[in-house]
């Protein structure tokens, strides 16, 4: 792969060294001029070519199955993470007396829809994290007889521990409890192949690994849920005949498609499609090695410089996040100050948060580092 050349691809890299996807990434050139089409047709032809525009939503979905390993019916189309986590806290049958599992470090998207379900008796256990790792022990303790659901994401925001998707999916299985993933910091940079890793529902918008642009995401349902989870937010466009006004017949689609209730953003949609495109033209394998490169080469450098590494950077925990502890303890400052020299980076959890994509450059790291090596640190 010649990743220079990918440059081309990212305007941004004329303007910043930016190193800020787990926020919110830059659209990548075929993204834009995805939406530029759009908003083109749009402007001169109204609905005209509405066919055109609902192929390419098909198309896009073809690329979510390709990325998830699924089948595209598999597949609905969301504003975003959160609201594909509400259709499934919405959506089970909650007894009194339910808990669901999620870990204490995970971002509110994934913590306050669990939470909302307590005037129905549903419990929230939050396990908290040990050595900067959510540990599989303590989320198997965690699980009791009245445990309903397990929801983790794929990748952890602040600290970028990656989960064991693989063993807490199995876990799940022989408990008999659902598992979720918030799939928004992982997807696209990091392989997940649903024919393998048993999730029953994930969710995640494209605006951050995808690089697509904000308000268009993907939620995952195994098909053989799509009857036991209740429909919430149902439409016009949710049922088998949605085409057919005139006539009312209300048979849900047996698929994923029921969630999508109404008009669709289409005009991010066929944005994310570019960008997930130009991902998978690359291959996720590729983009993961790539990015592993990059945050080793950040964290030897980090080390070397003497500022403490807060991830977990064991081969199977790593991720295309990199927590640093900031030497001087104002990492808001630190993110003003790189900013100012054209540098992006963030600030979680009261640490700095580094989180390239595959078109930054080692040069791009050596020259973050001088920033938080230098004089003013
Ligand atoms: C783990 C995780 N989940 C969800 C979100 C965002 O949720 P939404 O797509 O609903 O805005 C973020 C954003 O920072 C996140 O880090």
């Amino acid at each position: 792969m010649d990743w220079t050349t990918l440059r081309d691809q990212f305007p941004i890299t004329q303007r910043w060294a930016y190193f800020d996807h787990a926020a919110v990434a830059p659209l990548s050139l075929p993204a834009a001029r995805a939406m530029t089409e759009w908003t083109t047709d749009k402007t001169e032809n109204g609905e005209v070519n509405a066919r055109r525009w609902d192929e390419r939503v098909e198309e896009v979905r073809g690329l979510a199955g390709r990325l998830l390993g699924c089948n595209p019916t598999d597949v609905a189309f969301i504003k975003n993470t959160s609201e594909g986590i509400g259709i499934v806290a919405e959506g089970i049958a909650w007894r009194p007396g339910d808990n669901v599992v999620t870990a204490a470090e995970e971002y509110p998207a994934n913590i306050y829809p669990w939470m909302n379900l307590k005037d129905r008796g549903v419990d929230v256990r939050l396990v908290p994290s040990r050595e900067r790792r959510v540990e599989i022990d303590d989320i198997r303790s965690a699980i009791d007889g009245r445990t309903r659901l397990v929801s983790l994401s794929m990748v952890e925001y602040a600290s970028g521990f990656r989960n064991d998707l693989g063993t807490v999916g199995s876990l799940c299985r022989e408990r008999g409890v659902h598992f979720l993933v918030d799939a928004i910091q992982g997807l696209g940079v990091l392989p997940l192949d649903l024919g393998q890793i048993p999730v029953d529902f994930l969710s995640a918008d494209g605006h951050k690994w995808l690089l697509g642009p904000e308000g268009a995401g993907i939620f995952y349902v195994r098909p053989a849920l799509v009857e036991q989870l209740h429909p919430v937010g149902i439409g016009w466009n949710s049922v088998i005949g949605s085409r057919n006004f005139a006539k009312l017949d209300f048979q849900l689609k047996p698929h994923a498609g029921r969630w999508e209730s109404g008009a669709l953003n289409v005009a991010g949609i066929t944005a994310l499609g570019a960008s997930m495109q130009l991902l998978l033209e690359i291959g996720i394998d590729q983009v993961s090695s790539r990015i592993m490169d990059l945050t080793d080469h950040l964290c030897e450098q980090a080390a070397q410089a003497g500022i403490e590494i807060y991830s977990s950077r064991r081969p199977e925990d790593r991720s295309s996040i990199v927590s640093l502890v900031s030497r001087d303890g104002d990492p808001r400052g630190q993110v003003r100050r790189c900013r100012a020299a054209g540098v992006v980076i963030n600030q979680r959890a009261g640490r700095l948060r580094i989180s390239p994509h595959c078109y930054n450059t080692t040069a791009e790291v050596d020259r973050l580092l001088e920033l938080l090596d230098g004089p003013n640190q």
